[in-house]
């Protein structure tokens, strides 16, 4: 009975494997050598930005990406033939993401000579400067009124540089600049430095409760913005360059100023919803089709990687509990039941998240595929789980079945795999059952390697419309109904073991 449910089993799981690796495509695919420029993937232009920060990139109304920089390098890409995608990405993050993750990083990215060590700047396409925003009741008139007081930055950017030459502040750094203004707003902050033109947009946006303040009084230095590129391609840094100077001198609506016009001067970013909003207007606006796409979006990454996941996690942590077991003939574990027992440990005794980012900017820095990068991780990660799970389900197998095994002639590989590890496994469903829906909620961690799953989609939705309360509750709601329909089903299928 046993046997026959086991052959089935993995009769099934071929079949669910194939049928995965079939229906998903891992775009494995090296560079096409024949195209116009040198990009990560042939054909696209893979821009990184920052999409908190208008009016130069943010997200819109739709829940796309949008803005001053985003309908620049899309009209710069056109220019130069190339198709351009856009990634969302932490700040912080971008520099690191070059040449490996993006081709250039459009994300109103002031040239520094620091960062002009790790990447090429294009042609300054916006000069600006840093800004104070506050409270409006808050006067700062010079260095010293800022004495006690608490500054909000975006880390990584130059306005916390700034920020840290303040004397006797407290600093706090945000990924989010729209977190910054509602804590500026709820008074967890007292003000925060910004480029001009973003302090600008935000108050005009909260005119009737911030205040803009020219920073001139703390001696900041001017800035430029530049695209950036990666060293390694000269070539499409001067194709760049040169589309961006065709496009500062057309006069249509292609060009630089009609762009100016519509993003920094008219504001083309609309204000999110304010907390006096009604209801059911933040309901359609929380709902509406795009945003609806999102989320499915968002789902069907959560379950892809989930799924793929749980399938490495589990072939691997067969494995790793079959070697862990292995015995040496004086009956000591082996070294392979050693070197397997050490990964068990470093995997279980460290975050996942740290895991996650040691194989998307470390190990698997190269790869192209963060949906892949992340079903690794977390399958590399699941492994370990599934094979402490499976020990203790083997354990639990009587051994005289082990010996009875030995008695007919098997090896100890067949012993296990056709008479302990069935039995073991039986014993194992329920735990391993739990692991797979652990799976799944850990995977909320993926928006970090900038991969758009269920909670990243409520956090993209949460950016356009400043509203938390919505978005976060819905994916609460879906991932609450997920695991659960997961362990209904298993416990009908415990029931059927067990029967
Ligand atoms: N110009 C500043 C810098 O380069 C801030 C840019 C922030 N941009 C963003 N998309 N969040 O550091």
């Amino acid at each position: 009975m046993i046997n026959r449910l086991y052959s089935k089993f993995i009769i099934f799981l071929t079949i669910l494997i194939s049928t995965l690796l079939l229906g998903t495509k891992f775009n494995l695919k090296a560079t096409d050598s024949n195209a116009k420029f040198k990009t990560i993937k042939s054909g696209i232009l893979t821009v990184g930005t920052n999409a908190t920060f208008p009016p130069f990139e943010y997200v819109n109304e739709n829940g796309q990406v949008d803005g001053f920089d985003i309908k620049l390098i899309q009209a710069i890409a056109k220019k130069i033939g190339l198709q351009c995608e856009i990634t969302d990405m932490e700040f912080g993050s971008l520099l690191s993401a070059i040449d490996n993750k993006i081709d250039v990083i459009a994300s109103a990215m002031t040239k520094t000579e620091q960062r002009a060590k790790v990447v090429d700047f294009s042609d300054v396409y916006l000069k600006t400067t840093q800004y104070i925003i506050t409270t409006k009741n808050r006067d700062i008139k010079k260095e010293e009124s800022l004495k006690g007081l608490t500054v909000a930055t975006q880390t990584g950017t130059t306005s916390s540089d700034c920020a840290k030459t303040l004397k006797d502040v407290k600093l706090k750094e945000y990924n989010r600049y729209s977190d910054i203004v509602s804590d500026i707003l709820n008074k967890r902050v007292d003000l925060a430095i910004f480029d001009e033109n973003t302090a600008n947009t935000f108050g005009e946006i909260y005119k009737n409760k911030l205040k803009v303040v020219d920073a001139s009084i703390l001696n900041f230095k001017p800035e430029e913005y530049s695209i950036a590129c990666s060293k390694q391609k000269r070539q499409l840094l001067d194709a760049i360059n040169k589309a961006l100077f065709e496009i500062k001198n057309d006069p249509g609506p292609e060009g630089y100023n009609a762009l100016v016009e519509k993003y920094i001067k008219n504001n083309a970013y609309t204000a999110p919803l304010t907390k006096s909003e009604k209801f059911i207007n933040k309901l359609k606006a929380n709902f509406n089709k795009e945003k609806i796409k999102l989320y499915s979006k968002g789902f069907i990454t959560t379950l892809k990687i989930t799924i793929f996941a749980a399938i490495l996690g589990f072939l691997l942590g067969i494995i790793l509990a079959i070697l862990k077991l292995t015995k040496n003939k004086k009956g000591k574990k082996t070294i392979i039941a050693r070197i397997s027992s050490l990964y068990i440990d470093i995997i279980r005794g460290t975050p996942v998240l740290v895991q996650l980012l040691i194989m998307y900017y470390v190990i698997l820095a190269s790869c192209k595929n963060s949906t892949l990068v992340a079903v690794i991780a977390f399958g590399l990660n699941s492994a370990a789980y599934v094979a402490e799970i499976l020990r203790g389900g083997i354990n639990a197998v009587n051994i005289g079945q082990t010996e009875a095994g030995c008695a007919m002639g098997f090896t100890y590989i067949q012993t296990m795999l056709y008479i302990v590890l069935p039995q073991g496994l039986k014993n194992a469903v329920p735990a391993l059952c739990n692991e797979f829906i652990s799976l799944l909620k850990e995977t909320a961690v993926v928006g970090y390697v900038a991969l758009l799953d269920l909670t990243r989609a409520a956090y993209q939705i949460s950016t356009a419309t400043y509203e938390p309360f919505l978005p976060l509750i819905t994916v609460t709601i879906l991932y609450f109904l997920t695991t659960k329909i997961i362990s209904l089903g298993v416990g009908i299928i415990e029931k059927k073991i067990n029967g």
